[in-house]
């Protein structure tokens, strides 16, 4: 389901114009689909329906209370790496019982907080982790729920920055010592082991690789369970690819009954923890050409949107596709909009400011243009360099808009820095 679409010739995020949400909130923001939020979590939960199961959504991927808020008011379950997470996922009405804590530098403070919510389960990515987690519960008076994140060592195939399943990667305990980890995590005095759990990669667009790492952490299961070790639940991480530009990554339902079949005849929950594939196509960054400059070498499209705004581009050479937001005539009879191959960017001071490179594009100054995809790892990843405001967080839903982050201010960010006093 794509929420933005052209309805006469406007951009639209389902039915509001965007034009209309950029004179009314200003730009650059994020819009986001409360329809195809929702819509996309139901694509896991309807594949999943018949097996016992839990949708955990990622928060890293779009941690907006308004966004947890949505999801969790359908039933998701939450995946977090981080005390902030978890105030985040609890703030937004997230049942603490379907919270699952990744991430390989859990503090004390933070594994306190997660036990005194009772959350479902800690992945644990290393031995003095493991013992770090045993020791917390042990002071509380409680048993911390945990399972391993192993390391299958298979290669998803997809940008080195964002593949955690090989061997070389920071990620997991590696899966040939699994097994002696976990008789260890039996013996402990406040440790439950409820699971086993693997995340391989981001941006996925085949299945193989699942089933790969899939059938490896069953060969683990079986042995654990012959050796009176029973497993409740396997979480297979998150990771699903989405359509950026010409990818043709599988559906949510594909994935699903593929890793089905191959679990059959267990009694193991399956859990997993998408975040792309929720919220990456229900999101755009909305912004405004401020200037168009053209060089003997170059075109350049000079956008209120940066590389602070939206990362991903800079960090990753990702490719998000951009279209203006008033479509313009494609028959080339737009005199004051002639065709350029523009490098879209913004105005940091950074070569690597870019939001895109080689756009061919009818615009001039003053004009909206929508970044795609970007409801996912957008926002989040966001930062105040060149002190710049973040930007405003807007939800729409049929046709109305909600201000769901506002945009900083200078104010606000000053606030927590002080002069010298002597
Ligand atoms: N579970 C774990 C343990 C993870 O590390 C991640 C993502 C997910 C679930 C969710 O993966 P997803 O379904 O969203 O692919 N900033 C990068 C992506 C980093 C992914 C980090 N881990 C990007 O913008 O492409």
């Amino acid at each position: 389901m794509n929420p933005f679409q052209y309805q006469s010739g406007e951009l639209t995020a389902e039915n509001l114009p965007l034009s209309t949400i950029a004179e009314q909130f200003g730009t650059p923001c994020y819009v986001y689909s409360r329809s195809a939020l929702e819509h996309n979590l139901q694509a896991y939960e309807h594949a999943l329906q018949g097996i016992p199961h839990l949708t955990c959504f990622a928060v890293k991927a779009n941690s907006n209370l308004a966004v947890l808020d949505v999801l969790a008011r359908k039933g998701a379950g939450f995946d977090i790496v981080s005390g902030g997470e978890l105030q985040r996922v609890l703030r937004a009405g997230g049942d603490p019982r379907k919270v699952i804590f990744s991430g390989l530098g859990k503090t004390e403070a933070e594994i306190e907080q997660a036990l005194n919510v009772d959350i479902l389960c800690f992945n644990v990515e290393s031995d003095p982790e493991l013992d770090r987690i045993n020791a917390v519960a042990s002071r509380l008076g409680k048993r911390a729920p945990i399972s391993l994140r192993v390391n299958p060592d298979v290669d998803a195939g997809t940008h080195p920055y964002i593949s955690t399943g090989l061997k070389e990667n920071k990620f997991g305990i590696d899966i040939a010592a699994a097994f002696t980890v976990y008789q260890r995590a039996a013996a402990m005095s406040h440790i439950d082991i409820v699971g086993v759990d693997c995340h391989i990669g981001s941006q996925l667009t085949t299945v193989a690789p699942y089933l790969d790492a899939v059938g490896r952490v069953l060969q683990l299961v079986d042995r654990l369970s012959d050796a009176g070790i029973k497993l409740e639940h396997f979480d297979i991480g998150g990771g699903l690819g989405v359509v950026y530009n010409k990818e043709t990554p599988p559906e949510p339902s594909e994935l699903i009954n593929a890793v089905k079949e191959k679990i059959r005849g267990r009694d193991l929950t399956l859990i997993m923890e998408p975040g792309r594939s929720i919220c990456a196509n229900a999101g755009i960054f909305l912004t405004r050409v401020e200037f168009l400059k053209h060089t003997d070498h170059k075109h350049f499209a000079i956008v209120d949107g940066a590389m602070n705004d939206l990362l991903r581009p800079s960090l990753y050479g990702a490719w998000q596709e951009i279209v203006p937001v008033t479509q313009t005539d494609t028959a080339g009879a737009s005199p004051d909009r002639p065709e350029f191959t523009y490098d879209v960017v913004g105005p940091v001071c950074e070569s690597g400011d870019f939001l895109g490179k080689e756009r061919v594009l009818r615009i001039a100054q003053g004009d909206l243009l929508a970044v795609r995809s970007a409801g996912a790892y957008g926002f989040v990843m966001s930062s105040n360099y060149n002190t710049r405001n973040r930007s405003a967080e807007i939800m729409v839903d049929g046709d109305r808009a909600t201000v769901v982050r506002q945009r900083e201010t200078i104010d606000y960010q000053l606030s927590l820095e002080q002069v010298l006093t002597d």
